[in-house]
């Protein structure tokens, strides 16, 4: 086992609020060991006008603050997304506040997009704009904010110049009402506000940033088919699908089990799975669609991929697994493409569509 994936394990064995500190704090110092990024041209994912080296990304939530987002693609991820980050920084919920269901290979949290706010998270990403690899930001509202819309308007014109793209995220169960942004003229209103914001940033940089949303699995059909005809209208490039669910699937943990919170990890890896294909199915082949939920190995990532995404993101699975998850990813992506005798990562995409979306029902 390598020496990073035992400093995870032995990080499994503290309390996971100072485990994720200690992590960071190792990533900072350059002394979490990385592979070398695959750099596998048949891996290589074009979309949104941007160019990833594999489809491999950092979810949110991990960095939520910018800390260390180089030493994280310095991991083999192909993709690192910071935040969530709201304009104001916020201490988030009450401790204890996150709980690991080790049997289960999850996590439940309700941090409550604790963050160090706007001003702190831009200051670090200028410094690393001339830095090559591909940098997102996901933004969202403070808690007590009088005009959450106005949050993220504020969010898309401090962060358009140095986000490779931004996301939305209006799916946290862990902010009151944050949710209901999903639906009605909530998302209308939010999403013409947020394009707009772009429009005025692109005016000024002469770079329209790819816009996002990440939406919660636990939409009903109807709802995701109305969001995507939304998204579609407002000029959305992308759904990020999904963040944690406020499901309980049988869970094999005998401890934390009903704690109230988001669940991620391996349980949550059917539902998002399935709810991607129908994205899939409804959206069309030209929005892009990032599978996140339960990626813990190359079989996880290669299924999200024949479901209908473009690119895939984790998060709970390097708790469990350790930092060379991704370049072991990566690495098994390309030699299943040899095995298969496929050219092309791109060309799995929607190969297993229909299968998952027959799931969606089953598994809701
Ligand atoms: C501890 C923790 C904190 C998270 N914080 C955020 C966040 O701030 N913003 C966000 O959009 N998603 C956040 N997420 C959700 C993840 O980005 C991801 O959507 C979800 O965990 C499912 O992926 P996974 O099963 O690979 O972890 C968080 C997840 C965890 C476990």
């Amino acid at each position: 086992m390598n020496l990073g994936d035992r400093a995870a394990r032995v990080l499994r064995l503290l309390d996971p609020e100072r485990a994720h500190r200690l992590a960071i704090a190792a990533a900072a110092r350059g002394t979490i060991p990385t592979l070398p990024e695959a750099g596998d041209p048949r891996l290589a994912v074009n979309v949104m006008g941007l160019s990833f080296p594999n489809p491999v990304g950092l979810a949110a939530g991990f960095d939520k603050n910018a800390e260390v987002p180089d030493a994280m693609l310095a991991m083999g991820f192909g993709f690192v997304e910071v935040g969530t980050v709201t304009p104001l920084p916020q201490e988030g919920n009450p401790r204890p506040r996150l709980f690991r269901l080790a049997a289960d290979g999850a996590i439940i949290n309700r941090l409550g997009f604790n963050n160090e706010g706007h001003d702190a998270v831009a200051e670090r990403l200028e410094e690393r704009v001339d830095r090559n690899g591909i940098v997102a930001v996901n933004i969202g509202p403070n808690r007590n904010s009088e005009d959450r819309y106005y949050d993220y308007v504020a969010g898309v014109r401090l962060f358009a110049p140095l986000a490779a793209y931004l996301t939305i995220n209006i799916s946290s169960p862990n902010t009151p009402g944050l949710r209901d942004l999903q639906a009605g003229h909530h998302l209308v209103e939010l999403l013409v506000r947020a394009a707009e914001a772009r429009a005025a940033a692109a005016k000024e940089t002469g770079r329209r940033t790819p816009l996002l949303i990440k939406i919660a699995p636990d939409l009903s059909s109807r709802e995701l088919d109305d969001l995507i005809g939304v998204a579609t209208l407002s000029g959305i490039d992308g759904l990020i699908v999904t963040n944690t669910t406020t499901a309980r699937p049988h869970l094999r943990s005998r401890r934390h089990t009903q704690e109230k919170g988001g669940l991620s990890g391996r349980p949550l890896f059917d539902q998002s799975t399935a709810f991607l294909a129908r994205a899939r199915q409804l959206a069309g082949p030209d929005l892009t669609l990032i599978g996140v939920g339960g990626v813990d190995s190359v079989q996880a990532a290669w299924s999200k991929l024949a479901a209908g995404a473009d690119l895939v993101q984790l998060y709970t699975g390097l708790v469990y697994e350790g930092p060379t998850l991704p370049a072991r990813i990566a690495a098994g992506l390309a030699r299943r493409l040899e095995e298969r005798q496929i050219n092309h990562i791109r060309d799995v995409r929607g190969i297993e569509t229909a299968r998952w979306a027959a799931a969606w029902g089953q598994v809701a």
